[in-house]
């Protein structure tokens, strides 16, 4: 399968080398975009220089931040344009192993395959290295919060190192995306999901951060739990009337 491989970045000069190098090494028939938001630090021309040396190696550069999600979308679109087979997206920053990737990519590739493959944290041969237990709580628990609210077969939710089959992003309205933060991960398995599609996790383990910071905020939490709730609420608005429509049918 004609694989990309989308790489956000913003302000990732430290960690892209090696992320690059560690993608061209353990996948070295897959094509990697870098997807950069002008990034203050250099990283884009970074990612230019090193694109220069690599003909699998692609660059897009937006004006500015935008968001995870934005840049994810611009990746997409660039990617379905070229007649790439399987998208994945991976994090700049190290915390996704390309050591994973393999794996990630064949469980995608299978025959009948399912049509989202997330790199899951929490399930049964998942784990985080490095993270203070503040951000392993956030992440249980906004996972929790997602499953319950959305009624949603899958433990990791929030994660941000999946790949999709082209099919399944063509059948998404991706200019109606608008979630940020991890909010967009969520938004998309929600609508992978919800329109009767099967997603698939296979066990990760995730490394915080040696470089950089960050760019997680109280903004993108609040977005993620207004958002989940407002989907959760009109699932369950869906479920309840059609039940009713039900009883009345069998009075
Ligand atoms: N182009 C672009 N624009 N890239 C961005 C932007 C942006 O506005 N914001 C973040 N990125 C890039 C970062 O440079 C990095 O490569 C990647 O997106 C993830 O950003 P981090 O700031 O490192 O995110 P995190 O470690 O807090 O979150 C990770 O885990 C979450 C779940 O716990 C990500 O994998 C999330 O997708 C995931 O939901
Ligand atoms: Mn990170």
């Amino acid at each position: 399968m004609r694989t990309l491989v989308i790489i956000p970045t913003y302000d990732e000069r430290e960690s892209l080398p090696t992320t690059l190098a560690d993608v061209r090494h353990h996948v070295p028939d897959v094509d990697v975009l870098v997807v950069d938001d002008a990034s203050p630090d250099g990283t884009g021309e970074l990612a230019d220089a090193l694109a220069a040396e690599d003909a699998a190696v692609h660059v897009l550069h937006r004006t500015g931040k935008g968001g995870l999600g934005a840049a994810y979308v611009a990746g997409f679109r660039w990617g379905l344009e070229r007649g790439y087979e399987l998208l994945v997206e991976m994090d700049a920053d190290g915390s996704h192993r390309a050591v994973d990737l393999p794996r990630l990519l064949a469980r995608a590739a299978a025959p009948d395959g399912p049509d989202l493959v997330v790199g899951s944290r929490w399930v049964q041969g998942g784990a985080v290295v490095n993270w203070p237990w503040y951000r392993s709580a956030l992440s249980r628990g906004g996972n929790t919060y997602v499953r319950l609210a959305l009624g949603m077969p899958v433990r990791d939710a929030t994660a941000g190192f999946r790949a999709y089959p082209a099919r399944t992003l063509r059948r998404i309205d991706l200019g109606s995306v608008a979630s940020h933060g991890y909010c967009f991960q969520v938004d998309m398995t929600w609508r992978v999901v919800r329109d009767g599609g099967r997603a698939a996790e296979v066990p990760i383990t995730f490394v915080e951060r040696v470089a950089g910071v960050s760019k997680m905020s109280r903004a993108i939490v609040v977005e993620a739990l207004t958002r989940t709730t407002a989907w959760g609420l009109a699932h369950r608005g869906r479920q309840l009337r059609s039940l009713l429509r039900g009883t009345d049918r069998r009075r």
